[in-house]
């Protein structure tokens, strides 16, 4: 397994402040491991703009369309939610359908700690310490036919436990989409926990997906399937509103959403006065990303 340096999950902005700010205290990069993050991050919560947001604000400050649309309804209504037993599908274009059952997914693939930059389409920001470890470890498990060019993956549909899909708000299940490469990009990765614990209903348990450089909506919650496909997939929220949310959805500050602009962002700390940042291209994430969309034209591609 490719081992991820910390500089690569990590965009540049933050890394670099977060270095100096461990210079600060004492600590050597060397000698610190990737646990000790977290701990260190915990006693300085929000004292720095790029410091994880607290774990209160990640688990109470939530999109989760199944459990309501209200940024608390997530907390709220999904704490009932049964994740066990739970098992994800990959299936499609690929050789052999496989199931996994959760256990083995957690007991097969090694989940680290890997802090991300998460840039909601509707203009809040956080940083948030996930456990997870990248999807296309995951992928590998099943042999890709060559037809294959995009993955779809698919929350569960249970409108016993999630209230939210009582009420066609979205097209359940939700689904979204990404380019096979993007996929198998070793930032895009499969979310199993938050903060070193198990992840909280509220972020998608019992298995997510983060990408890193889109927009939030891209990383779906709650994953069942994961489908292997020829054709672009239609995401739920494609299928809402096409004008507003294309298949990309790469975090881009020159690109506009049709109802407001893209270039800054509020970051989440628990103090609305924080005053707005400028919005990164790619989220900060260029350099590992940007290679993938050359050539094409983000603002029609968006
Ligand atoms: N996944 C599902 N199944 N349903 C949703 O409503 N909301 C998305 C994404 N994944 C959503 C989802 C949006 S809009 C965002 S910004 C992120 O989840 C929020 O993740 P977080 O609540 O863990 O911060």
């Amino acid at each position: 397994m490719k081992k991820i340096k910390y500089s690569e999950i990590t965009p540049e902005i933050v890394y670099k402040k977060r270095r100096s700010f461990l210079k600060s205290l004492g600590y050597g990069l060397g000698s610190i491991s990737l646990g000790s993050f977290s701990m260190i991050n915990n006693s300085f919560a929000n004292t720095n703009l790029n410091e994880p947001t607290s774990y209160e604000d990640i688990t109470t400050y939530n999109n989760y369309y199944e459990f309501g649309t209200g940024k608390s309804d997530p907390y709220r209504k999904s704490q009932e939610f049964k994740t066990k037993p739970w098992t994800v599908r990959i299936e499609g274009e690929v050789e052999t359908p496989i199931d996994l059952s959760m256990e083995e997914i957690l007991s097969t693939f090694n989940s680290e700690e890997r802090i991300q930059r998460l840039r909601c389409v509707e203009g809040w920001s956080m940083i948030i310490p996930w456990m997870g470890f990248s999807l296309s470890e995951l992928l590998n498990k099943v042999k890709i036919k060559s037809a294959a060019k995009f993955v779809e993956f698919e929350t569960v549909y249970d409108p016993e436990q999630m209230i939210g899909q009582r009420r066609p708000v979205l097209n359940w299940p939700y689904t979204e989409g990404l380019r096979l490469d993007e996929a198998m990009h070793p930032l895009t990765t499969v979310v199993t926990g938050l903060y070193g614990k198990t992840l909280p209903n509220q972020n998608g348990a019992p298995l997510r997906i983060f990408v890193p450089w889109k927009y939030g909506f891209k990383s779906a919650k709650a994953i069942v399937k994961i489908k292997l496909t020829k054709n672009m997939p239609v995401s739920s929220w494609m299928d809402a509103s096409p004008r507003e949310y294309g298949f990309y959805s790469n975090v881009n500050p020159k690109v506009n959403h049709p109802r407001w602009s893209q270039a800054t962002e509020r970051p989440i700390n628990g103090d609305i006065f924080t005053p707005r940042i400028e919005t990164l291209m790619f989220n900060g994430y260029g350099d590992e990303v940007a290679q993938l969309y050359s050539g094409m034209d983000l603002k029609k591609y968006f």
